[in-house]
């Protein structure tokens, strides 16, 4: 029989229990509150450096395409994205790396050694070798790498969010 004031033994063991459960809900909980949260909020931008081979395996003077595939998480999903650059190595090894998406709405461009141009097939568009427009609605040239040399091996900066 509970008398004001005391504290039953029954009362006492289900205060007890009702503490130690919530530390366990608080301790299970919060790192999967975590887990479920943090992909949402995360939005973090990855700055790589890829390889793209020996530089001396690209033709002075040709724009020479290289592609690549990149997988990503982003939050609770997987993506792969797969990239194309042209190469254009000059004649003292200096390098300029072109991305090959249109400046205009991001169709893929590829480059014809006939014209010596990139041809956008999406609203005929022209870019130079050096990514330059010349004709079509692209707003800007090409978008270029940055690239560096290590010892003969080439690669590009690629900024991925
Ligand atoms: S997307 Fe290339 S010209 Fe429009």
């Amino acid at each position: 029989m509970a008398r004001s004031g005391n504290v039953t033994r029954r009362g006492f063991i289900t205060s007890v229990m009702a503490f130690a459960g919530s530390i366990m809900g608080i301790v299970v909980g919060l790192p999967i509150i975590g887990y479920l949260v943090s992909p949402a909020i995360g939005g973090r931008k990855t700055d790589s450096w890829i390889p793209v081979g020996k530089l001396d395996t690209y033709p002075v003077g040709v724009p020479t395409v290289f592609s690549f595939t990149r997988s990503k998480i982003n939050g609770w999903e997987k993506t792969t994205n797969s990239y194309s650059v042209y190469v254009l190595r000059g004649a003292n090894d200096e390098v300029k790396v072109l991305s090959n998406v249109c400046t205009h709405l991001g169709c893929r461009v590829s480059y014809s050694k006939d014209t010596d141009t990139y041809a956008c097939p999406c609203h005929d568009a022209r870019f130079d070798r050096n990514g330059v427009v010349l004709s079509g609605p692209p707003p800007r040239p090409l978008d270029q790498y940055e690239s560096k040399n290590d010892n003969g091996t080439l690669s590009i900066r690629v900024l991925e969010s």
